[in-house]
């Protein structure tokens, strides 16, 4: 009872702070909290069905703050319907919050497996983390189970920080990983059960050499085509070059693994997208055997303007992940994505220009395809931008010498830090599929090649999206804009 009444006040903050929001930066396609803060994605998992999504929320406050499970469901991972909240912090093991984890399908029953969270010393970053249970029968109301914590203690490897539990079957047994530090040294350590209730520690599955980061937040572990694939969200790492820019990561690395010896050899970390805001992405397997991902689309300690207006953060768009032949991770949107396409408008077809071309569109919800053809483009290079009517841009500069594509929100709300850059090795042609929300911008290239996704925050009405080269013609294949 005492949760039920917690969720009702909660649900109560949340129909009183949706009054009060300022909608300009609202999105008009991506998962958002009725209003105040969200982070991670958590418990994806499809249920009956239907797709579920929980996140991290704090329905009190447009800042982050004592952690609940927010909940969505869709049939086609693109309409979301709001549930209510799943969990509240309301007991001893999780007094500070209902942290991040994942969601199984136990014979019928939807079983979240998460973390409580107890600060002891925050100052001092202490914390007293251990793994929980809550389940379901209809998918909407969870029981916590009696005997929470179902671990803990954090293993000798580990620390109190051992938290972000993703759980998935294999076999006979089910198997948990999870994010931990050892003093300056992420790892991901791994346990399996058979009931969900009583783990039995298997080891370290992967660990940071001195280059990858103090702390592994919220793994992923999962067969992708024939190879393993462990995907976190390093924090620590140090920039280098145009890599590893953002505050914390998120990656992953790729092998084999072998469920009898629980050895995982793994080749270097890769980082799965090139924009400021992608960050503690979790995936689920669906009935058409698709590997989809969500992240959380925003980064910790970056400027946040939405606070102002009463909500903070969101989720990316669903990406189905993919081998490519060079055994790297390849994102691209789920094909549902298409449901979304209102208008459509074909620009131009097989053309070339060169210097710039714009199209006025006061759309704020457009997907767009552009795709060049380099071997008939002599200019140094091609790009577009999202222009606003007076200074604002968001520009996509490709360089093809170098083969480097620079995404640039300097002018879009990032200001200095608003400049990441990828390469993107092409020799014949440069695609671009660009979906743009109110607030957002993700990017895809050449198939999932490579994705750039941020937030921006423009403040002025949207003049149209501009083609542009730089010394010499270029020959577009295809660029075609839907409204949204
Ligand atoms: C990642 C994270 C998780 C934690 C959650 C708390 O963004 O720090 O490790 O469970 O957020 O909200």
């Amino acid at each position: 009872m005492l949760t039920q009444s917690k969720i009702q006040q909660a649900e109560e903050a949340l129909q009183k702070a949706k009054v009060k929001m300022n909608h300009r930066y609202r999105l008009g396609y991506h998962i958002m909290a009725p209003a105040n803060w969200i982070n991670d994605p958590n418990g994806l998992i499809q249920y009956k069905g239907e797709y579920h999504v929980f996140y991290q929320h704090h329905p009190f406050d447009e800042n982050w703050g004592p952690m609940h499970w927010g909940h969505v469901k869709s049939k086609d991972l693109v309409h979301w319907e709001h549930l209510p909240i799943a969990l509240t912090p309301t007991e001893d093991y999780e007094k500070d919050g209902c942290f991040s984890g994942s969601a199984v399908d136990d014979n019928g029953v939807l079983t979240l497996i998460y973390t409580g969270n107890i600060f002891v010393d925050r100052e001092k970053d202490i914390v007293d983390q251990s793994q929980c249970i809550a389940t379901s029968v209809d998918g909407i109301h969870f029981t916590k189970e009696a005997a929470n914590p179902v671990i803990s203690k954090h293993p000798k490897e580990g620390s109190g920080h051992f938290r972000d539990p993703k759980v998935w079957r294999h076999g006979e047994y089910w198997y948990m990983v999870l994010g931990t530090r050892k003093g300056n040294t992420g790892k991901v350590i791994l346990y399996k059960s058979k009931d969900l209730r009583q783990w039995e520690y298997l080891g370290v599955l992967a660990e940071s050499d001195e280059t990858l980061g103090y702390m592994w937040e919220c793994p992923d572990f999962f067969e992708l085509d024939g190879k393993y694939v462990l995907i976190f969200s390093p924090q620590g790492m140090e920039a280098k070059g145009d890599l590893y820019n953002n505050l914390f990561q998120t990656g992953y690395l790729i092998g084999e693994y072998d469920y009898e010896t629980n050895k995982f050899i793994h080749g270097s970390f890769t980082e799965l997208d090139h924009g400021h805001d992608f960050y503690a992405v979790q995936t689920l397997l669906d009935d058409k055997g698709r590997r989809i991902a969500i992240g959380w689309m925003d980064m910790w300690e970056s400027n946040m303007p939405t606070k102002e207006d009463g909500w903070c953060g969101a989720l990316t768009l669903p990406r189905e992940l993919t081998l490519g032949e060079n055994i790297e991770i390849l994102m691209n949107p789920v094909e549902e994505l298409t449901f979304l396409r209102e208008l459509k408008n074909s620009v131009c077809t097989d053309k070339s220009f060169s210097g710039t071309h714009l199209v006025e569109t006061k759309e704020d919800l457009i997907e767009l395809k552009l795709e060049f053809d380099l071997t008939k483009t002599a200019a140094e290079s091609v790009g577009l931008k999202i222009r606003g009517i007076n200074q604002e841009e968001t520009t996509l500069l490709y360089q093809i010498e170098n083969q480097k594509l620079t995404l640039d929100c300097t002018k879009s709300g990032k200001g200095e830090d608003g400049v990441r850059r990828t390469k993107v090795e092409s020799n014949q042609v440069l695609s671009l599929r660009v979906f743009i929300d109110r607030s957002s911008i993700e990017v895809f290239v050449n198939d999932g090649q490579a994705t750039l996704t941020s937030r921006i925050y423009p403040k002025e009405e949207r003049l149209g999206i501009e083609l542009f080269t730089e010394n010499g013609d270029a020959h577009v294949i295809d660029f075609t804009y839907w409204k949204l």
